[in-house]
């Protein structure tokens, strides 16, 4: 039996196959190897730039906000969360884009809300509390008694449809209701994937449910990796070229220390790029003289944090700053993190600074930022931040990563739960500040050339304009 496409087979057009080679899995180091020495393999089993359209964001003009014309397709964009996650994140320049005619639908009441509202952008809630607890916990009877009001949010989720060309589900409950909708609504649905869909992050009834919308019902899966389209393919035995990869864009310049921003984008990144980071320091509440590295990100367990925690046992002389908060429930875990320092006795030395809105300044002050995710991470924006800030980065090779990170080229891999190998890579770029110099320029170019905000609203929006094109045709 040939594989299935989606729903309705769109134009695939400039997307070339995804290369068997490349499965998700050949990026995962065995454990307690040490990424350095293997990191060759590693690195040539990483994703091909050709893979992506890139687009030369020197050359092109920042278009956020699209002129009003009658001709675009209007988009109502669906979203599970309120609050600020790598997936909202990655839809505010999206919505901003479509602010003129598109809307967005958010399933929870959160901050992400007021963001997009900032933005200028139309957002129509529909809560429903048996709907938002339907949970992975309680997928398998809990959303029997939910019936009647995933009934309701479905048919008026398919009501704000009808007023657009084309629904673009960024979630996965988006994604159930959109598709089970689509019967009432009739609208092309983009869903963006920003999850790798194995056992390691999801219950067999999640991927059931998941895999049979995608086949019946998705006309577009843009996935926000190589490696989460790869897990797609497996989870759904559909063709490889029939997804398209677009990874989040980042605003590289918002990276930037003001005075850089305004004068030299070339400059050498630390100190020499302007920021004064000894006042930066005083003005977050930071050692000014410390060696400090950076985790940013929710606190959950598969971000690692813990492993940061068990590696800054072995450093006597650094301090780590952990910047995010539990976003859906893990208030356990940052417990266990605060018992984990003190019992290791670095507890001086970990500063729990919770979530923070500006996300450069917090980068621009450390010396290394640290990406310590057990299980394979989806894309991993705070890695490309912590790139766009010009900060070297160490990061855990699974996943999306590889795609960002070359080892030694513009940045440094380590095995994902290797405390040992963590350990050794902060001590090699703490001991060799051209070496992290290197790699931050490095960084910083990339940043802002592969993940420009503008490359990622073109690839968004060829998609969007030929799934509007095949729905009228
Ligand atoms: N973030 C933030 N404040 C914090 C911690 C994180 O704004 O205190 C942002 C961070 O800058 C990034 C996003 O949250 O843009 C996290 O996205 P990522 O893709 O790294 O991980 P996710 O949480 O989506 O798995
Ligand atoms: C998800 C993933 C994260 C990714 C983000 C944006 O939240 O966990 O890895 O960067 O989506 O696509």
């Amino acid at each position: 039996m040939n594989a299935p496409e989606f729903a309705r087979g769109l134009p695939r057009a400039e997307t070339p196959p995804l290369d068997a080679s490349d499965a998700p899995t050949a990026l995962h180091a065995p454990a307690g190897a040490s990424i350095p020495a293997s990191s060759s393999a590693l690195v040539s089993a990483s994703i091909s730039d050709t893979f992506f359209e890139t687009v030369d964001a020197t050359r092109t003009t920042h278009t956020r906000r699209a002129q009003h014309d009658a001709a675009a397709p209007t988009v109502l964009f669906v979203d599970q969360s309120g609050q600020l996650g790598g997936a909202e994140f990655a839809l505010l320049p999206l919505a901003e884009h479509h602010a003129a005619s598109g809307e967005v639908v958010l399933l929870s009441e959160g901050p992400f809300r007021a963001k997009l509202e900032a933005l200028g952008v139309t957002v129509r809630m529909r809560v429903d509390a048996r709907v938002s607890g339907i949970s992975r916990q309680s997928l398998r009877f809990g959303w029997l008694r939910a019936l009647p009001a995933l009934a309701r949010q479905t048919i008026g989720l398919a009501r704000d449809a009808r007023r657009h060309d084309v629904v673009f589900a960024n979630t996965q409950k988006a994604l159930v209701l959109a598709a089970l909708g689509k019967p009432l609504h009739r609208r092309p649905l983009i869903w963006y994937q920003h999850d790798i869909l194995s056992g390691e992050h999801f219950g067999r009834m999640q991927l059931t449910i998941v895999k049979w919308l995608v086949r019946l019902a998705v006309d577009q899966v843009i996935a926000n990796s190589r490696a989460s389209a790869h897990s797609l393919v497996a989870l759904t035995g559909c063709k490889p070229e029939s997804i398209r990869v677009v990874h989040n864009g980042i605003d590289s310049a918002a990276f930037l220390p003001p005075r850089a921003a305004e004068a030299d984008a070339a400059a050498a990144p630390s100190e020499a790029d302007g920021t004064d980071v000894r006042a930066l320091r005083e003005r977050l509440g930071l050692p000014a003289n410390a060696w400090i590295a950076g985790l940013f990100g929710r606190l959950a367990p598969w971000k690692g944090q813990h492993v940061a925690l068990d590696a800054l046992a072995r450093l006597p002389d650094t301090h780590l700053v952990l910047v995010g908060t539990p976003l859906f429930g893990e208030q356990d875990y940052e417990r266990q993190l605060r018992e984990q320092a003190e019992a290791l006795g670095i507890a001086g030395r970990v500063h729990f600074v919770g979530f923070q809105h500006d996300i450069p300044s917090w980068m621009r002050a450390m010396d290394v930022i640290l990406h310590t995710s057990t299980s394979a991470e989806p894309f991993g924006r705070v890695v490309v931040e912590g790139m766009a800030a010009g900060r070297a980065v160490i990061a855990a090779a699974a996943g999306g990563v590889p795609e960002i990170v070359s080892h030694r080229r513009n940045g440094w891999l380590v095995t994902p739960g290797d405390v040992a190998g963590l350990v050794q890579a902060i001590e090699t770029l703490r001991d060799d500040p051209a070496l992290r110099q290197r790699l931050a320029l490095a960084a910083r170019e990339d940043a802002r050339t592969r993940f420009s905000v503008q490359r990622y609203l073109d690839s968004m929006n060829r998609a969007i304009g030929e799934a509007a094109r095949s729905a009228r045709g």
